[in-house]
């Protein structure tokens, strides 16, 4: 059977879903008082309430059936034991390897590649430590305070996002920095305050081939060069984390500054390996391990739980449910924590490289809604940004709220206004409130009838908008690594029953391919004439006009 609209799962849920349209969360709740019970997961760290979705036992036992017709446990099995299920590029899906704590050996082409994680960490070990202990010296003789991470797409938002949830867990032995748009003047911004002799750069790219990486790694290269007057700088002061080891050691860097990444990686899977290495040098190596061990704990909850309270399985069914059977286009991602402000950016990379495809793994068409567009940012500055669209607009947005119990810098009296806010929404997105309560309101509060005649109607909020809330203990690196774990397990499921290949990214390719040759149409002199009369105009005008 190739489509998963035969299966007569899927056709229950069409149906099934015509009805659901039909209901008021708020009914759903006033029939039933154990929804809460039912409809939530606790784990050791992790509280996920799913029970402000449009959804029923039977809607449940449903999307669990379909998970369960898509073979999502024998697809899960495959990817854990290394099968090669990312088909278009004929690799093995294997970033949970790099989280293994279990010890159990894992061959890959007769290859144990257990033994190749561990050797990659005990060089990440041995390198931050050096680091961090000011052992690693400069050109000059100098320690190393300042880090630069040069990367972009999955070899940025996973270090960076991270880093930035976890500041509270920096020691501050160095200070971290990220460099990713080729934009000069990204970089320029960076580097202005920096004194070379005391900066590291690592050059973070998978292929060593990303125009953008490279760019800004040789605008580094000359600084350093320039400002130390010695070629031989940059075996001080450059490493790279790449599988491409012919084009970083002719980029210039040291063989032995080289940290490896492999195939069965995907970048935006990669912050696991030393991709992650900003991370581990800005709060020790220790709690990067502890980050690892928290994805592990995920990792395990995925592959021992039953599908029906499986974390990462309800999530991705929740987002099919909303998406494909109930018709929602996007999904916010609202954390409700400072430290997690990068949070909807490495989701929009994870969720939206992944399985923002129309084609099935068997190369047809697919006819149904696949996953949202993934959009958000920190919960208390979008309710005052875009949250009115999210109470009153015409689109149903799905949101996943995202807090902790414990603030992670405690100052008195905030954390209770930022929690107070959070519990609220989600309540007002479900509960909403209708034109009788709205009168009876201004009513009380002593309004003309005039008045509440002409108020009345922009008061009213329907409601009925689903939420799921995620409830940590903390913002801590264990729980950090379950989190992120959390979704990329969901992305994977997702991928399965949309029958999508989730580890390729074929659609960043073509605009790479056409921002090559136009680089080079930029550089020669005269206009150019073999693009539609758009991009031609476009390109001459900018050609025209600029003064450099
Ligand atoms: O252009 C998209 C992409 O290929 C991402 O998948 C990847 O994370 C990013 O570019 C960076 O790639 P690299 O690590 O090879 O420089």
């Amino acid at each position: 059977m190739n489509s998963r609209q035969e299966l007569p799962s899927w056709q229950f849920l069409v149906g099934h879903a015509k009805q659901m349209k039909k209901q008021h969360l708020n009914t759903l709740f006033a029939r039933d008082q154990q929804r809460f019970d039912k409809f939530s997961i606790k784990l050791p760290h992790l509280l996920l309430d799913y029970s402000k979705n449009l959804v029923t036992n039977e809607t449940m036992a449903g999307l669990v059936k379909l998970a369960q017709d898509c073979d999502v446990e024998q697809w899960r099995e495959k990817m854990f034991s290394g099968a090669k299920i990312n088909q278009t590029e004929n690799r093995s899906v294997l970033h949970t390897a790099l989280r293994d704590r279990s010890g159990k050996t894992l061959l890959i082409d007769g290859e144990d590649i257990t033994a190749t994680i561990n050797q990659s960490l005990d060089k990440m070990r041995d390198f931050v430590r050096q680091v961090r202990q000011g052992d690693w010296k400069g050109y000059s003789g100098k320690r190393i305070t300042d880090i630069v991470n040069i990367g972009v797409g999955g070899s940025n938002l996973g270090p960076q996002m991270v880093t930035e949830a976890l500041k509270h867990y920096s020691d501050n032995s160095v200070n971290v920095h990220y460099v990713s748009n080729v934009d000069g003047a990204h970089i320029a911004e960076v580097l202005r305050p920096l004194d070379p002799a005391s900066v590291l750069f690592i050059v973070s790219s998978k292929t060593f081939t990303t125009t953008e990486t490279i760019t800004n790694a040789t605008t580094a290269k000359n600084w350093l060069t320039s400002a130390s007057f010695n070629n031989d700088a940059v075996k001080h002061h450059f490493v790279a984390v790449t599988s491409n080891l012919e084009n970083a050691t002719a980029f210039g860097i040291d063989a032995e500054n080289i940290f490896s990444m492999w195939d069965w990686v995907g970048g935006r899977f990669s912050l696991w390996s030393a991709i992650g290495l900003p991370i581990a040098l800005d709060m020790g190596f220790d709690n990067f391990i502890a980050l690892l061990e928290g994805a592990h704990e995920m990792d395990k909850h995925f592959v021992e739980t039953p599908l029906a309270t499986n974390t990462p399985v309800i999530l991705a069914l929740l987002s099919l449910w909303n998406t494909t059977f109930l018709g929602a286009q996007s999904q916010a991602i609202l954390p409700y924590d400072q430290t997690l402000h990068m949070l909807a950016a490495y989701l929009q990379q994870a969720e939206m490289e992944s399985n923002g495809k129309s084609v099935s793994w068997h190369g047809e068409d697919i006819e149904y809604q696949t996953v949202p567009s993934i959009w958000g940012g920190v919960g208390i500055n979008g309710q005052h940004a875009f949250y009115q669209y999210l109470h009153q607009s015409k689109n149903i947005i799905p949101a996943d709220f995202i807090g902790s119990i414990e603030s992670s810098t405690p100052v008195k009296g905030h954390h209770e206004t930022l929690m107070s806010n959070f519990f609220a929404q989600t309540e007002a997105l479900m509960c909403g409130v209708d034109e009788a309560q709205v009168r009876e309101d201004l009513k009380a509060k002593g309004r003309s009838q005039a008045y509440i005649d002409q108020l009345a109607p922009h008061k009213v909020h329907q409601g009925n908008r689903p939420t799921n809330t995620i409830l940590l203990d903390r913002i801590d690196p264990h729980n950090m690594g379950c989190l992120i774990a959390l979704y990329e397990n969901k992305i994977f499921v997702q991928g399965i029953i949309l029958q999508i290949c989730s580890f390729d990214q074929w659609g960043v390719e073509l605009g790479k391919g056409l921002a090559k040759k136009i680089q080079l149409e930029l550089a020669a002199g005269g206009e150019v004439g073999q693009h539609d009369s758009s991009t031609t105009n476009l390109i001459n005008y900018y050609k025209s006009q600029r003064t450099d």
